[in-house]
């Protein structure tokens, strides 16, 4: 059967990654979660005191910069490594949350991710997830959704999450949060979040995870199948 791109944007915490992630496995292609990218961008920024109005720092730093994902265990855990070392528990924290909205809106650091980026899914056969992975990153994706959910939902989710990470953080503080990254996020010059027009969109507020894998990857079936007609179309007609 011929490989898809299957691309997941939305909102911070409307369990994008979650999705995806199983979507991933079903579909045995590989994950990639691009929020993790940035992330690990903003923590090699703040360990190395880079300033975000020093271009040129900037430049050096994003040199120096290697990111790579290793996925392991039952439940499919994807980890983030950044130079080598695995950074998955720290990259989640609250204090690179307040700072990786204003790095990802700098366009060198959004040039070198999305080249990468770009990179990974040359072959296809991948689920990628972020803001503008319908948008910028993959256009002809075949797949494109636009997923989001109930802010304080979103809230709750993400509290849950930090928890079960060891941090006790109040609702407020973090729909404080999420507020200021969404709207940084669908403000910035640089590729803004906004819904692809051929994305197709879902609430999942009411939904169960279950049920949302089970559409997406419903969605991607009709399309591996689309392609695979298309394929053998185009064989028939030379
Ligand atoms: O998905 P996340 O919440 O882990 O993403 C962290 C931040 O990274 C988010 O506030 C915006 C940014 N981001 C982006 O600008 N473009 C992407 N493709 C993915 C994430």
């Amino acid at each position: 059967m011929p490989k898809i791109i299957v691309a997941i944007d939305g909102y911070s915490s409307c369990g994008k990654s979650t999705t995806a992630k199983l979507v991933a496995k079903q579909l045995n292609y590989p994950y990639i979660d691009t929020g993790a990218m940035y992330r690990a961008v903003t923590l090699h920024f703040i360990q190395n005191h880079i300033s975000l109005t020093n271009q040129k720092e900037i430049e050096t730093a994003l040199n120096n910069i290697q990111i790579t994902f290793r996925r392991h265990g039952e439940k499919g855990r994807n980890d983030t490594f950044l130079n080598g070392l695995n950074v998955e528990d720290e990259i989640r924290k609250m204090y690179v949350s307040e700072r990786v909205s204003d790095v990802s809106a700098i366009a060198d650091v959004r040039h070198a991710l999305v080249a990468q980026q770009q990179r990974m899914g040359r072959t296809k056969g991948i689920v990628m997830d972020g803001r503008d992975i319908g948008t910028v990153v993959f256009p002809e994706a075949e797949l494109k959704i636009f997923m989001t959910a109930d802010p304080l939902i979103r809230a709750q989710r993400r509290q849950i999450e930090l928890m079960e990470k060891g941090e006790i953080i109040g609702i407020e503080e973090i729909s404080e949060n999420l507020k200021t990254r969404d709207y940084i996020d669908t403000h910035r010059a640089e590729s803004p979040l906004r819904q692809a027009e051929d994305a197709i969109y879902i609430d999942n507020s009411m939904m169960t995870l279950d049920e949302q894998v089970e559409l997406v990857v419903r969605l991607a079936d009709k399309q591996i199948a689309l392609a695979h007609r298309r394929k053998k179309e185009q064989a028939q007609h030379g």
